[in-house]
């Protein structure tokens, strides 16, 4: 039988950690999803042909290519997703929106807000996604519901800390990811990227920031650690912060949001889990709840599993996906978009640039 969706001819920039991630996705959406276009896995693009040949075969795609200039250009592509290295991001953003692609773009979106800004701008007549995947974590987008009926109240804290162990060893070979020229910067762009993009999500706008940066690591030319403090436009202050040296975590993704009425804390290590303080409760009954956010009621809870049977990190690409193209198909707009990761690197840049000026620097609203 006929399959009667429009179909989306998928091309990959990018066959390593995140390539592998997008191409489950979008081999698996439409099996956990019932998303209204049949996605083709045309190209999958990347340096190393021997390599390619093995991913293209293991996770469907079409053809390979070794050229994304050329690949961005060809017109029997509808979608281009870029997993290639922070520098590559910008050129390869603005490129495919120029070419009229629907665009999707790992994270930090750029390595500067001028970099941003043009991608906003090629991009403003296309759709855009940007894989800050952990929004679609169940129990992060449970703790935002939540927010949002008022069960925290008014927020006074935020604290968000991305924590990583892998810095410490010295040993370990020099990949892009430590090169400032590719990386653009270090775990601010890398890990604090995610931090901040949930805590706009969960908090709302940050208005001004204070922050430090180290390098442990002799000769190491980007930061290994970030502390940063916040005030947000709700009256709620906050700290940010990313290392990896964070010695015990190995992806310590963590919140924890303070509010009038309760709290709410997560821990990517437990990803079903959410903890919720309600302050409500009678005083003998008080306590912390631990959630776990598997039910039909939750989000995500009728997509993959029965109640109780857990998800791990791949699902959250592949409801994140899901939902791009959920939007795609209402022609509503998609979030995180190319603006939210905008707002996301004026973050990020306030923070650099406090860590260099020692002072406090806002945020444009
Ligand atoms: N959302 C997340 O949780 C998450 C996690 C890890 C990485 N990332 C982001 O994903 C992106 C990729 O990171 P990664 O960990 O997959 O890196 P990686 O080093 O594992 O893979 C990078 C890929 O890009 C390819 N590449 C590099 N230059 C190229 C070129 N000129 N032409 C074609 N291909 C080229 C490499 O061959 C490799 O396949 C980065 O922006 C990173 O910040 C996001």
């Amino acid at each position: 039988m006929s399959d009667p969706r429009r179909e989306l001819r998928v091309a990959l920039l990018g066959q390593g950690f995140m390539g592998k991630a997008h191409s489950n996705a979008f081999a698996q959406v439409s099996r956990f999803f019932d998303v209204p276009f049949r996605l083709r896995l045309s190209v999958l693009c990347g340096r190393d042909q021997q390599a390619l040949e093995r991913s293209a075969a293991a996770w469907g795609w079409e053809q390979t290519a070794t050229d994304w200039r050329q690949v961005v250009e060809r017109p029997d592509i509808d979608l281009i997703d870029i997993a290639l290295p922070n520098h590559l991001h910008s050129e390869a953003a603005i490129a495919a929106a120029r070419a009229g692609k629907i665009v999707l773009c790992e994270k930090p979106l750029a390595n500067t807000v001028k970099e941003a800004k043009a991608m906003v701008e090629a991009a403003r007549n296309v759709p855009t996604m940007v894989w800050f995947n952990y929004r679609r974590v169940p129990a992060i987008a449970y703790a935002k519901r939540l927010i949002d009926e008022g069960r925290v109240g008014q927020v006074f804290h935020y604290r968000g800390t991305y924590q990583q162990q892998w810095g410490t060893d010295t040993n370990r070979p020099l990949t892009w990811k430590m090169d400032p020229e590719q990386a653009g910067h270090g775990v601010v762009g890398d890990l604090l990227s995610h931090a901040v993009d949930l805590a706009l999500y969960l908090n709302g706008a940050i208005e001004q920031v204070t922050a430090l940066t180290r390098t442990f690591a002799p000769g190491r030319a980007v930061e290994d650690a970030v502390e940063s403090l916040a005030t947000f436009a709700n009256g709620s202050i906050g700290t940010l912060e990313a290392t990896r040296f964070g010695v015990g975590s190995r992806n310590g993704n963590s919140f924890e949001v303070q509010g009038a009425k309760g709290m709410l804390r997560f821990h990517l290590e437990d990803m079903n889990k959410l903890e919720f303080f309600d302050a409500t409760d009678g005083a003998p009954l008080q306590g912390v709840r631990s959630l776990l956010v598997t039910d039909a009621q939750h989000p995500y809870g009728t997509n993959f599993w029965r109640p109780g049977h857990i998800i791990g990190y791949e699902h959250t690409f592949i409801a994140a996906l899901a939902d791009f193209l959920f939007s795609l198909s209402r022609d509503e707009q998609f979030h995180p978009n190319f603006e939210d990761g905008l707002r996301v690197q004026e973050v990020l840049d306030a923070v650099l640039q406090s860590a260099h000026s020692r002072r406090w620097e806002g945020i444009p609203t």
